[in-house]
């Protein structure tokens, strides 16, 4: 007998770093009762394993060269699991590394390692086979609505005023506005300009301003484009219906 296959329903939240995606993803993932994924966190749990066997010194490159890394990939089973729907750990051949994600030397290689085409390939079914158990997931990243999950039934972008957004990223962290502002300037310039999955508004996307918005009231907007979606998805499920022979 075949097991019956449910659909798991996507919320994609992409956008610029500080534009609130993660706060939104843990809240929305509470209000409706889904789970909270972070995908930054699989580029950085690849990050921390990857320095471990190759810490970057003055006389090898880093990230290693792209046959080694297809060759370190090969060693490497990654898998995220959730307590609680919002708290997300994530296993690299079965250890936990969550407590080692938000290192500063993960912070300071994450994007060099999360623009390389082998490591985009190698996470995305990782991705997809990590909502599979779920009903509804609320995942947060850069090319989530674009290429991880093209199907999703809402797609967001969210967006900020970069002072607003670099405001928000020296609290979150306790930096100064000054250190706060140079990470933002450069994680917008490397995510806007790689040539593999770059940060873009998918073409069916809700966009959503935040600068003016508490987080309350950005997650209400989310959750009423989330029940209009469904609306329109039973809607033209009848339609479908209705005209066949
Ligand atoms: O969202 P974050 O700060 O945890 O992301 C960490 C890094 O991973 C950052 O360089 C952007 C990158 N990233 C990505 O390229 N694609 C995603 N879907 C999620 C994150």
């Amino acid at each position: 007998m075949t097991p019956t296959r449910h659909r798991t329903w996507i919320i994609a939240i992409d956008g610029e770093a500080g534009a609130g995606k993660t706060t939104v993803a843990q809240i929305l993932a509470q209000r409706l009762n889904g789970i909270a994924f972070s995908t930054g966190a699989l580029y950085r749990a690849l990050t921390y394993w990857i320095l471990q066997r190759f810490p970057p010194d003055a006389k090898q490159p880093f990230p290693p060269n792209e046959e080694h890394l297809a060759h370190l990939l090969k060693q490497c089973h990654i898998t995220v699991q959730w307590q609680n729907h919002h708290q997300q750990h994530v296993y690299i051949n079965g250890e936990d590394v969550t407590q080692h994600l938000y290192s500063h030397q993960v912070e300071q290689y994450v994007s060099q390692i999360s623009k390389l085409r082998i490591v985009r390939s190698f996470l995305l079914p990782v991705q997809r086979q990590a909502v599979a158990p779920y009903p509804l997931a609320i995942v947060e990243g850069r090319d989530i609505g674009t290429v991880v999950f093209p199907n999703a039934i809402l797609k967001v972008y969210l967006t900020a005023d970069p002072h607003v957004r670099i405001q928000r990223r020296s609290a979150q962290h306790r930096w100064s506005i000054h250190l706060a502002q140079k990470h933002i300037q450069h994680r917008d310039h490397i995510d806007r300009n790689r040539t593999i999955a770059p940060l873009q508004q998918a073409h069916d996307a809700y966009i959503l301003d935040t600068t003016n918005l508490s987080i309350e009231e950005a997650v209400d907007q989310i959750i009423q484009w989330f029940h209009e979606r469904i609306q329109q998805q039973r809607q033209q499920a009848l339609t479908s219906n209705s005209i066949q022979p």
